[in-house]
């Protein structure tokens, strides 16, 4: 039977629809290659998977904490410190859930990849977008997802006295900008300032080139 009223809460409004859900689609219909996701179609390691299958939890976590704790240069316990996740989609969904309230404004940078919006809209969250601006390269240059720049001041006017977090991804989808260290200060200073939670995706760390270098925030 049909119910009287609404099925769908309301938080949910609008999140159905979006560019990458259109191009997941249109890629079906006309067989051709979807660079909008990542979709490795390679499997893991052979050693990687007879590892994690004997591992269990504890082990797990434990390994996880050091490696993690020497790239970000601090101590990490294992048992708070670490989640194991089913990809980073549960991860960014666990965060928003467990970080916004109802009336929170996230701050999300444009171009960004699909999730961001409705999961802060799902913890009851309003996003708050602020464009990665294109600069005109430099003479003879070709443009490059560097030249794709937040404006400093701009960037500064989004936060405000309900402003949560702010999500930044680097290596960026769709862009495949590197931030700089000077553009993660910019961010992590008014993080400072106001009080606010910077949630950092960085799925693609392993995969920088061109003598690029990642910097954890
Ligand atoms: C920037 C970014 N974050 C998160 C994800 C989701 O990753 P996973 O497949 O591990 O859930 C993707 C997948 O395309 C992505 O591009």
């Amino acid at each position: 039977a049909k119910m009287s009223r609404p099925v769908q809460a309301r938080r949910l409004e609008g999140v159905d629809k979006n560019i990458w859900v259109e191009f997941v689609k249109l890629a079906a219909t006309y067989s051709t290659v979807n660079l909008g996701q990542g979709f490795p179609d390679f499997p893991p390691p052979e050693f990687l998977k007879e590892a994690f299958s004997r591992a269990g939890h504890p082990p797990l976590v434990k390994i996880l904490a050091q490696l993690f704790g020497k790239l970000l240069g601090r101590d990490l316990d294992p048992m708070t410190n670490v989640m194991v996740t089913v990809g980073a989609y549960q991860a960014l969904f666990c965060c928003f859930q467990a970080f916004i309230e109802e009336g929170d404004e996230v701050i999300i940078i444009e171009p960004f990849f699909d999730c961001y919006e409705p999961m802060v809209k799902m913890a009851g969250g309003t996003p708050v977008y602020i464009p990665l601006r294109p600069k005109a390269p430099k003479e003879g240059k070709l443009m490059s997802s560097a030249d794709w720049q937040l404006d400093p001041a701009e960037l500064a006017s989004k936060f405000s006295e309900q402003t949560k977090a702010i999500v930044l991804n680097s290596p960026n989808n769709p862009l495949g900008k590197v931030f700089s260290r000077g553009e993660l200060e910019l961010i992590a200073d008014l993080c400072v300032k106001h009080d606010a939670l910077c949630i950092s995706d960085e799925v693609y760390e392993w995969l920088v080139y061109d003598g690029k270098q990642h910097i954890r925030i």
